[in-house]
């Protein structure tokens, strides 16, 4: 679905033109020139590409320069290979993709996603929308952080025409330090949850962090945002450019109307604006993806792109795996995998999907939601009363989600670890069962549902 571009924004540059750019020093062949993309991890790197090593606190990725296929190095150090040798590895990253995207500038439309739920889901519906416009670079999976934003720009050459960044936070300025790498002419913001607050401190702080995106929007820049959200609503205020709002609220310009849920629980909707509507069917499961699917739409439409021809394009999506995944396993029964991440919004989102598929049973399968701060047991405990409304049984796994087992009450099963709660499943699953198995990242509950076969 992403459209990927072999070759660096000023392709060929050469070690001596990179090291000018961010002020460092070449050793080895300086001469030698970077065409292909920037890479972190060594055994990804390609052929004229540029391995970016960093010293870790476990291992120094300087001592795997000669492993690579990557033809030069920008690290802390010199190594076996030529290398650009800086200060500040991150900061010359970022330096080398601001500059090199400032070059492409003027053919570019940079279009930014952030919010704390649904950034991945619906970067890539955007990227699905605007590929049909154009060769476009798309940020792969969540890579929405210092690192991942600018390896992203780096993908975009002089072919590129759209460039859709997810941009992720934790702190307060995180999302002001990316705009300040590249400006985006459109700047999604899709809601202001609970995502990391044990971090940020508060929703008031979440919320001045996802601002900093419409502020960042580059001159006469239109700001896309969820009219459902007061919390994002507001944001108008954080601009003197055009808005445009998506959807289920009446005053909404591109507004969801007559979802219905089929009964895998994929949506199927009405986009509409003033002067236009649009039937989508979307082969993804949520109605939270109507949503996300009206941000890529009216994304679309704020890059030129006609409301029908984003129809179509979105009843043709998928997304990254692990989210909302939908499998028939060989007992007959249902699963959805949602163990990619999960936080307490969106394991209620998924809770509701699951109540909204028909089966016999609906199982959810729960484990930890993580960095939550001194709120955890109370949200833990919250989503197991939520869980219980919805599913009839709920399975909990870990010591961190245990709370979610003890608001459950009689529904609720508790195991100690991964093992034991694919071992029950395997005992119980029968034909017509739909199971839901999600979780943050670090509980690996996708360990869970691969053992369902
Ligand atoms: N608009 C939404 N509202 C609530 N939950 C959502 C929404 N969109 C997606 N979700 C759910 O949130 C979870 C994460 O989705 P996704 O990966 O798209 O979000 P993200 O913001 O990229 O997360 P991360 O911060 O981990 O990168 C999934 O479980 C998904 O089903
Ligand atoms: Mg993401």
């Amino acid at each position: 679905m992403t459209q990927s571009q072999p070759s660096l924004a000023l392709h060929p540059l050469s070690l001596a033109e990179i090291a000018a750019l961010v002020g460092g020093r070449v050793t080895g062949d300086a001469t030698v020139t970077v065409s292909a993309p920037a890479v972190l991890d060594s055994r990804h790197g390609e052929p004229g590409g540029l391995f970016v090593a960093m010293a870790g606190e476990r291992v120094d990725g300087h001592d795997y320069a000669g492993g690579t296929r990557a033809t030069a190095v920008l690290g802390s150090r010199p190594t076996s290979l030529p290398t650009v040798v800086v200060d500040d590895v991150p900061a010359a990253l970022q330096t080398l993709a601001a500059r090199s995207v400032a070059r492409l500038r003027e053919r570019l439309t940079v279009v930014a996603v952030t919010g704390s739920q649904g950034k991945t889901s619906t970067k890539d519906l955007l990227s699905v929308v605007l590929s049909g416009a154009g060769p476009t670079v798309a940020t792969h999976g969540s890579c929405n952080n210092e690192l991942g934003v600018p390896l992203t720009m780096l993908r975009a050459d002089a072919h590129t025409r759209f460039l859709a960044l997810e941009m992720g936070a934790r702190h307060v300025g995180d999302i002001a330090h990316l705009t300040g790498l590249v400006a985006p002419d459109i700047a999604v913001v899709l809601n202001v949850g609970q995502a990391h607050i044990g971090e940020f401190g508060s929703r008031a702080a979440i919320a001045r962090t996802k601002g900093e995106l419409v502020r960042g929007l580059a001159p006469g820049g239109t700001a896309v945002l969820n009219a459902d959200d007061p919390r994002v609503v507001a944001m108008r205020a954080l601009t003197d450019g055009p808005v445009l709002t998506f959807g289920r609220a009446e005053h909404a310009d591109v507004r969801v109307q007559d979802l219905v849920l089929d009964r895998l629980g994929r949506a199927t909707f009405t986009l509409r604006t003033s002067g236009a509507s649009a039937r989508v069917a979307l082969p993804l499961v949520g109605a939270h993806q109507a949503l996300n699917a009206a941000a890529a739409a009216a994304a679309g439409l704020a890059a030129g792109i006609p409301l029908i021809t984003s129809a179509v394009a979105l009843s043709t999506a998928s997304l990254s795996k692990w989210r909302m995944e939908l499998r028939t396993l060989a007992c007959g029964a249902t699963l959805l995998n949602d163990s990619y991440n999960a936080n307490p919004d969106s394991t209620r989102a998924a809770l509701d999907t699951l109540a909204a598929i028909s089966g016999r049973r609906r199982i959810a399968v729960l484990g930890a939601m993580l960095e939550l701060g001194a709120d955890s047991e109370a949200e833990h405990r919250a989503v197991g009363e939520y869980a219980a409304a919805h599913a009839d049984l709920v399975a909990v796994v870990g010591e961190t989600a245990r709370p979610v087992a003890d608001a459950a009450g009689a529904r609720a099963v508790a195991f100690p670890n991964n093992q034991a709660a694919a071992a029950w499943l395997h005992e119980i699953l029968t034909d017509g069962d739909v199971v839901l198995v999600k979780a943050s990242r670090g509980a690996r509950l996708d360990e869970v549902a691969s053992a369902l076969g």
